[in-house]
């Protein structure tokens, strides 16, 4: 049998092993932002990425809770607050808010935003620490590293030139010794790599997970430096066990996907801190008790943080008696015209510039379309302007529009009797969206729904309705046709909702349908019943002269 093209071009990523799962809520997270970042492409493209995920499998009928938010903490933030003459909680309240608006303007169904400086976050945090403590996890030792007197932070190797040397815009860098506390990795790289061979699902695409594999058997995994001294750096999770430490970031931030589970109620998830954990009781819960949340189904995260995820996070979960998520996700980077975004060059995307020219959707399609979870990606302007004009404005709102209007025109917008001639098209791309939904192959999905509104395009220029609209003989043949673009209308409708949701909507209020189109099941062909009348067509995506 031939392969179908989207399978050749995509790596085949597997479906977590728990899917669905009863007494469980489909939970899936984003990586938490730097807040003091700015909003750009790729920061976007996590979260519309994540977001179709979760609206899908919504639409499947599921609970999803998708979660997304900010990491505050950190030596940057504290002294860009100073240097702003700001408290670090003001400054980064300040640009929580922007980083909120940035979600709303995407489109983004997130049904909570975590930030790391929530005293619900906070609690388990100190509990998860005071667990390892108790454990005999976390030791105190000297720290050896790269000193910037200047900007009050230890350097890493990345931030060596290519001559091996530091920028002068560190000002002067000493070697400093200082003590610190540290979390014990060695022990746990036997059952990581067992763990890691034996669920292929853990971490997607293969490509990441045979990277994640090779860093695991190549070395002796180093101990983990968990903290700064607070004198240095006091913007940060105190150590309980130990106040004159801060807890040092990743640490801190890899624990969200788990904390806010834990905040929420979800008592099997906080089982393992019996003992550690006082609830800060700051939300009331809204969760439903009979659905636990975590384990969390997927991590959606960055290629430059697979190791954090895949490797930190797994053995914080397991030294802490936590059960480990079922997917870390990675998605690629994007690059503008070929290059690394960067705002010395100048050349970044502004999806919010984008958004406003242009419209959520037409976002959402191009980075969704143009790239696949998995590989890197290349932004060009051209390439968004070709794409909305080739597939969005010529090809599914020209299908939506001449479609409405020719009912509207030729039978005053009656749906007439039910025909299936596209039935059968229609039903196939429908399984194969749920299908490839399923297994997260977002940008096939999109080739499979476009070769529908292909097919139907082409169903408009073969059967002529205009022509056949002149032949009073040709009434019944006309009706047919009228009604199988109607219906086409209306599954692309529902098919493309996890993707387009604004677009889909659309669709739905011009055939005057009441519902929202988020529910799957409502792709079954022949749902729209002949008598009923349509509203009014209207282009969905403006022609523009590019
Ligand atoms: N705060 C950490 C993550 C902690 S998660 C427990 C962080 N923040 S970040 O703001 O730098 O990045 C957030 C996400 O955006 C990461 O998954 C990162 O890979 C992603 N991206 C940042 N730049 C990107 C592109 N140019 N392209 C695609 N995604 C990129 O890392």
């Amino acid at each position: 049998m031939p392969i179908p093209a989207y399978s050749r071009s995509c790596q085949c990523r597997v479906r977590p092993s728990n899917w669905p799962q009863m007494n469980k809520r489909f939970y899936i997270t984003t990586a938490i932002d730097y807040v003091n970042g700015q909003p750009h492409l790729g920061h976007a493209y996590e979260k519309v990425i994540t977001d179709v995920i979760a609206r899908a499998r919504r639409s499947f009928g599921q609970e999803a809770f998708f979660l997304t938010g900010l990491d505050e903490h950190g030596q940057k933030v504290q002294q860009a607050a100073q240097s702003e003459g700001k408290q670090p909680q003001a400054y980064c309240d300040e640009l929580a808010a922007q980083w909120q608006a940035f979600i709303v303007k995407l489109g983004i169904a997130n049904d909570d935003f975590v930030r790391t400086t929530q005293p619900r976050h906070k609690a388990v945090v100190q509990a998860m620490l005071n667990k390892l403590h108790a454990r005999g996890d976390l030791y105190k030792a000297p720290y050896r590293g790269w000193y910037s007197w200047k900007e009050e932070t230890f350097l890493t190797e990345k931030d060596r030139r290519p001559d091996g040397t530091f920028d002068p815009s560190w000002g002067e860098v000493k070697e400093l010794v200082e003590e610190n506390w540290y979390f014990r990795m060695a022990k746990h790289q036997p059952w990581l790599i067992e763990f890691i061979e034996a669920n292929p699902a853990f971490v997607q695409p293969d490509s990441r997970r045979n990277e994640v594999l090779g860093f695991l058997k190549s070395r002796t995994l180093e101990d983990l430096c968990i903290s700064r001294p607070a004198a240095r750096l006091n913007w940060g999770i105190p150590l309980p066990f130990d106040l004159d430490y801060v807890n040092y970031v990743w640490f801190d931030a890899l624990s969200n996907y788990y904390s806010v589970p834990v905040a929420l109620g979800d008592a099997e998830a906080a089982a393992p801190l019996n003992g550690f954990y006082k609830p800060t009781n700051s939300q009331p819960s809204t969760l439903n008790p009979q659905l636990r949340l975590w384990p969390a189904d997927i991590h959606v995260i960055g290629k430059d943080i697979v190791r954090f995820h895949a490797v930190y996070w797994p053995i914080m979960l397991k030294a802490a008696g936590i059960p480990l998520p079922k997917q870390v996700l990675v998605h690629g980077w994007w690059q503008k015209d070929g290059q690394k975004m960067s705002k010395t060059t100048g050349n970044v995307v502004d999806p919010i510039g984008v958004i406003n020219e242009w419209g959520v959707d037409a976002f959402r399609f191009y980075v969704l379309r143009e790239l696949d979870i998995g590989p890197d990606g290349n932004w060009t302007d051209a390439g968004f302007k070709s794409r909305y004009q080739a597939e969005l404005a010529n090809g599914l709102g020209n299908l939506v529009n001449r479609s409405l209007s020719m009912l509207k025109r030729y039978r005053n917008g009656v749906v007439p009797a039910r025909s299936d001639e596209l039935a059968l098209e229609a039903t196939k791309v429908v399984a194969e969206t749920r299908s490839l939904l399923e297994q997260n192959q977002l940008q096939a999905v999109l080739q499979t729904i476009w070769s529908l509104v292909a097919r139907a395009n082409q169903y408009v220029d073969q059967t002529a309705p205009f022509k056949l609209a002149k032949d009073p003989a040709q009434a019944k043949r006309l009706d047919e046709v009228l009604y199988n673009l109607a219906e086409v209308c209306r599954v692309l409708a529902v098919l493309l909702w996890p993707f387009l949701p604004g677009t889909a909507a659309k669709i739905y209020a011009q055939l005057a349908l009441k519902e929202t189109p988020d529910k799957f099941a409502a792709a079954t062909w022949g749902l729209l019943s002949a008598g009923h009348t349509i509203g009014e067509p209207a282009p969905l995506f403006p022609r523009k002269d590019v």
